[in-house]
């Protein structure tokens, strides 16, 4: 069989790396002039992958994260998602790829204060264009232990109760790829523990693949690949 016929019969999605990043760099305007955070990083995500990043505050992992996303744009270089140039897409096509394909968990939950738990997951499903499906977001929040808590607003649940709504709105698109930045960094060792026990579980059920922030090495320890980010440099 010709390479091309082979290729043509792979699968889309196992054809391709999950995530890659080439020769991506990020600069930011200092008042001392330019400085580069990274340059010249490379890295390949394959499907199903848990990836951890782990660095010192201020190493550039959030910024990194956000570059993979598609949530902002290098200053050299490029992100693929799934055989896909996303830095080639302006703002809304970037926006339209990252829809209902990929989810986010963030340290602080970013939750939509006045919305209730339902809500906030219902919200993801429509902006997603899965519509506002109310039986699968209950579902969503009944997996991650919340279903009696359905109709409480953020204000109304504990940290860890916003993170696992957090979690389920990350989930109930069925995205190919999760982002999560510090997930367990505002919340207590035992509360944390619960939180990633879960992002773990969850993760495994729906075969995603996961690229992880964290400060915490037992956290990154879990993940198939751990790399540390320093001074520009992803080194396993
Ligand atoms: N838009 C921006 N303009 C200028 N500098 C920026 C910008 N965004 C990030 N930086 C700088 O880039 C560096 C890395 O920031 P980043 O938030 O990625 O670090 P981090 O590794 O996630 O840190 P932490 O562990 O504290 O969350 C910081 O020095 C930050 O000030
Ligand atoms: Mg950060």
């Amino acid at each position: 069989m010709l390479k091309e016929e082979a290729d043509a019969r792979a699968p889309a999605e196992t054809a391709h790396p999950a995530l890659e990043a080439r020769d991506l760099g990020m600069r930011f305007r200092g008042p001392d002039g330019e400085v580069a955070l990274f340059d010249h990083l490379n890295l390949t995500i394959r499907p199903g992958e848990s990836v951890a990043i782990l660095g010192a505050s201020g190493s550039g992992k959030s910024t990194l994260l956000g570059l993979l996303a598609g949530l902002e744009q290098p200053t050299s270089g490029q992100v693929w998602v799934a055989g896909a140039n996303l830095t080639a897409l302006d703002e809304d096509g970037r926006a339209a790829a990252r829809a209902g394909r990929i989810g986010f968990v963030f340290q602080a939950f970013h939750l939509l204060g006045g919305l209730s738990a339902l809500e906030n997951v219902r919200l993801a499903l429509e902006l997603s264009g899965y519509g506002g499906d109310g039986e699968a977001a209950a579902a969503a929040l009944q997996r991650v232990g919340l279903g009696h808590r359905l109709h409480h607003t953020p204000e109304r649940l504990s940290g860890g109760e916003q993170q696992r709504v957090a979690i389920a709105r990350a989930f109930v698109t069925e995205p190919r790829l999760l982002m999560a930045d510090e997930p367990t960094g505002n919340l207590d060792d035992a509360t944390g523990a619960q939180v990633v026990d879960l992002l773990f579980a969850l993760n495994r059920e729906h075969n995603t693949t996961l690229v992880l922030v964290t400060h915490d090495p037992s956290v990154a320890e879990r993940c198939d690949t751990v790399y540390r980010f320093r001074e520009g440099v992803l080194s396993q």
